[in-house]
């Protein structure tokens, strides 16, 4: 399985903030926002991956991540000229793909939950077709949204529906088999101008190989393209590690529990931020008994 992060597009919902910087590097309190759909993946076990986004950003997103050997990683960057909407990752990702399956995250969504692994594991184990998911929200009219028929049989998913048939959105977050880069070929733009990720998953649909997943109110879901969409990401990140004394998406952390890295790795990526809490959090990974997993 390889994984994709989106991180391209121009963030236009978080303009002036976004007109000289990417939006997936933003801070999300004390980390860049890539960091979190990043920790996704390594937390599902996908090390080959694939980071899609501008020309402009490709410099400092490979100052921060470099080749992913430090992290026990595989990292490749693709350019996107343009956005031309999330279906256009797996034309621009044919060859990184090839004939594996492939797990598109999307850069500025933020998911945090105990049974986020489980439940990533239960959609990796799938070899045939698609897993998307479906989460209650409150405005699902600015999602895809997933419409079910009175035998809660999902019927189809609308992109941004005006009237929307229910409240269950589609996160960014998809697992797809290679077929995906033929159906996303034939993808034709949207009223928006868009290749959509929702008229491939129509397609698995059609072809009855589309599984989705409710994910319970257990999981935190949050978009974090917006400004208050930025600071609620924050806020909950610093109220869950302040209280548990644990980080969310400490990406060093995951690469040495997964043993990727070994206790020296961890300890050099711990004195390059020893100054700050960041760090001192990664070295106290190797106290004994410091903290609980
Ligand atoms: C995209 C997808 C949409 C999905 C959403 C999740 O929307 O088109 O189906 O629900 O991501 O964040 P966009 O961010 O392009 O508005």
């Amino acid at each position: 399985m390889k994984g994709i992060i989106l991180a391209g597009g121009k963030g236009t919902r978080l303009y002036p903030i976004t007109v000289s910087v990417s939006k997936q590097l933003l801070p999300i309190y004390d980390k860049p926002m890539i960091y979190y759909p990043l920790s996704v993946l390594m937390n599902a076990g996908i090390r080959e991956i694939l980071i899609i986004t501008t020309r402009n950003s490709l410099k400092m997103y490979k100052t921060l991540l470099g080749d992913g050997k430090e992290l026990g990683l595989s990292i490749e960057y693709i350019i996107q000229e343009q956005p031309r909407g999330l279906a256009d990752a797996f034309i621009l990702g044919e060859q990184f793909i090839g004939m594996d399956n492939v797990c598109l995250i999307l850069g500025d969504n933020f998911f945090y939950g105990n049974d986020l692994t489980g439940i990533l594991e239960n959609a990796i184990s799938r070899k045939n077709g698609a897993t998307i998911f479906g989460y209650l929200v409150q405005n699902p009219k600015d999602f895809g949204v997933v419409e079910f028929d009175k035998n809660n049989k999902v019927i189809s998913i609308v992109e941004k529906p005006k009237k929307p048939k229910s409240r269950y959105a589609v996160p960014g977050l998809y697992f797809y088999d290679s077929s995906v880069i033929e159906i996303a070929k034939k993808v034709e733009p949207s009223a928006r101008g868009e290749l959509e990720i929702t008229a491939i998953n129509n397609e698995y649909l059609k072809r009855g190989k589309l599984s989705i997943e409710l994910m319970n109110r257990e999981i935190v879901w949050l978009d974090t393209g917006t400004p208050s969409g930025l600071l609620k990401a924050s806020s909950f990140v610093k109220t869950v590690q302040e209280r548990q004394k644990t980080y969310i998406a400490c990406l060093e952390e995951i690469a040495w529990r997964k043993k990727y890295i070994n206790d020296k790795q961890l300890l050099e990526h711990g004195k390059k931020f020893e100054k700050n809490n960041y760090g001192k959090y990664i070295l106290s990974l190797l106290e004994k008994g410091s903290v609980a997993v």
